[in-house]
């Protein structure tokens, strides 16, 4: 276990337990996409991490690419708006496309990606989520296909999440102390 970051209140996944769900999304995904050759889409930043590891567990053959959006910028809060900072390169007309995100908080981010890659006639569109937030009451607008880990509704860094920029090298997941925001 790396050492504790002085920032992180506490551990919500470890190394080891990341690897575990890697491995088991891995497996699904080989099962699912057998016979198939899809394009993983890694959602720019925070999923670059994820989208290394992921990837690696993928057996099938599988082409990246890369599309970079914010919501949230240097805030804990979703600014509301999803900006689009870089657009895919590859043609995803006919393309089994496995979209690969981080972490489905609002669920904004995700739902606005859908909704933009539908136009553009994919064969099939689904989600891997590597952690999906426990929100209490809230039911989120996208339901993500393949789902890593549920973690509590704090606001977590490592792993590819950041607090403006920061802590995306943590090699676990943690909850950030308050006081570093507040
Ligand atoms: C974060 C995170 C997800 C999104 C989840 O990205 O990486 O992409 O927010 O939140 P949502 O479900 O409420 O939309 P952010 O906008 O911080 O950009 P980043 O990936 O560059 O950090
Ligand atoms: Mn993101
Ligand atoms: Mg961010």
């Amino acid at each position: 276990m790396a050492e504790l970051h002085k920032d992180i209140e506490r551990v919500v996944l470890t190394e080891d337990e990341i690897k575990e769900i890697i491995a088991r999304l891995g497996d699904q995904i080989n099962h699912d996409y057998a016979d198939k050759n899809p394009l993983i889409v890694a959602v720019l930043r925070g999923a670059f991490v994820f989208t290394a590891d992921l990837m690696r567990a993928i057996k099938v053959p599988c082409a990246v690419d890369f599309m970079a959006v914010s919501s949230y910028g240097d805030g804990v809060k979703s600014s509301g708006v999803v900006r689009i900072v870089k657009d895919l390169d590859t043609k995803i007309e006919g393309r089994d496309v496995l979209i690969a995100e981080d972490i489905l908080d609002s669920g904004l981010t995700l739902s606005y990606l859908v909704d933009l890659f539908k136009g553009r006639r994919p064969r099939s569109i689904r989600i891997c989520a590597f952690a999906v937030k426990d929100i209490p009451n809230h039911t989120a607008a996208v339901v993500p296909d393949y789902v890593g880990t549920h973690v509590p509704d704090e606001f977590i860094v490592g792993y590819g999440l950041d607090y403006a920029e920061r802590y995306r090298n943590l090699p676990y997941v943690g909850v950030l102390k308050s006081e570093v925001y507040s």
